[in-house]
């Protein structure tokens, strides 16, 4: 298929991989890519020397185009930026920051950039700042949130009518029928990241956070240090732990301390991130059953509807 976003970043598909700090390293970056989507390397918990050894070990898995995310409020923000900027990376995803502070600069170098949102002013200054398209990032999705707390099925429309840009859907949406309802909302494509980590490519999670994706459901998620640093996790025994904490009035940096005190590799209860549609994970699947999943099962879905079967 063809349309802006896949014509802006070279891709087959427009359905992205959504940037999971400490996850979506340079293997599963590269499997998203190889299967015709945009692969990206997650760079919040990176150093500049380390991000640089994940853009070389991605090249040296595929030559096809991928993104970097890099999420404007991490301290080391702006060496990461020198090096996407000197790697040459395709495409930028920045977040959780100003996109008017880097946007020229790494358009200058050649890059293309998207900007996350949550909201239609963020998209409208996003736009402003020169970006090629915006993810809408909706309340369900996994990781911090916005305080405005709006959903996937209603910031999208509100989005695609406000800005001229592509727009990206992201948040809830695991299979084919949230894609296809992301197409009809206006959304010329998809980010994606917790139906991502119940992959046999992700490698960076250990056995107790893929049991807990595995055995989620509708209410296993839950919105943590509301007011402070919202943010969506796993509903399991650490975040009894945090909202204790917080009861306790501990300071916001103690919080985030905690929130990313956990080892993702364990086989004990931690902090894990993790999306609302976690319910609607059965198993773990390769990356190209996934998008193979999106892409032909939301065709399917389309002509049925059209077809009023
Ligand atoms: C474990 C985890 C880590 C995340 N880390 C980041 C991050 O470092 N940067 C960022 O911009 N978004 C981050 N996100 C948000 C994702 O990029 C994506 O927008 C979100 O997962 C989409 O919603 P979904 O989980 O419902 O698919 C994270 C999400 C999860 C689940």
């Amino acid at each position: 298929m063809k349309n802006r976003i896949t014509q802006l970043f070279n891709i087959k598909y427009p359905i992205a991989l959504g940037g999971m700090a400490g996850v979506t390293d340079a293997r599963l970056a590269a499997a998203v890519s190889e299967a015709g989507g945009l692969g990206t390397i997650a760079a919040a918990t990176e150093s500049a020397e380390s991000l640089a050894t994940e853009i070389r070990r991605l090249r040296d898995i595929t030559k096809l185009p991928f993104a970097v995310n890099i999420p404007l409020m991490a301290p080391q923000a702006k060496d990461l930026i020198q090096v996407v900027m000197e790697s040459m990376v395709p495409v930028v995803i920045t977040a959780a920051g100003s996109p008017a502070v880097f946007t020229a600069a790494l358009k200058q170098a050649g890059s293309r950039v998207m900007h996350v949102i949550p909201c239609v002013d963020a998209a409208k200054k996003a736009e402003g700042a020169g970006v090629d398209a915006v993810i809408a990032e909706g309340f369900e999705s996994g990781g911090f949130a916005s305080p405005f707390e709006i959903g996937t099925l209603a910031l999208i429309p509100l989005v695609v009518d406000a800005v001229r840009i592509p727009v990206l859907a992201a948040g809830g949406v695991v299979d084919a029928r949230g894609y296809a309802a992301c197409r009809i909302l206006g959304a010329e494509g998809i980010s994606v990241g917790t139906a991502f980590l119940a992959t046999v490519e992700c490698t960076k999670i250990g056995s107790a956070w893929r049991e807990q994706i595995l055995s989620g459901r509708d209410v296993s998620t839950k919105i943590l240090a509301r007011g402070i640093a919202p943010v969506r996790m796993l509903a399991n025994r650490w975040a009894e732990e945090l909202e204790k904490l917080i009861s306790a009035g501990v300071t916001k940096k103690e919080i985030m301390n905690f929130i990313f005190s956990g080892d993702p590799m364990s086989s004990e209860d931690g902090p894990f991130a993790c999306g609302q549609g976690v319910g609607l994970i059965q198993r773990i699947r390769t990356v190209k059953e996934i998008m193979e999943d999106f892409v032909t099962g939301s065709e399917e879905l389309l002509k049925r509807m059209a077809t009023g079967d």
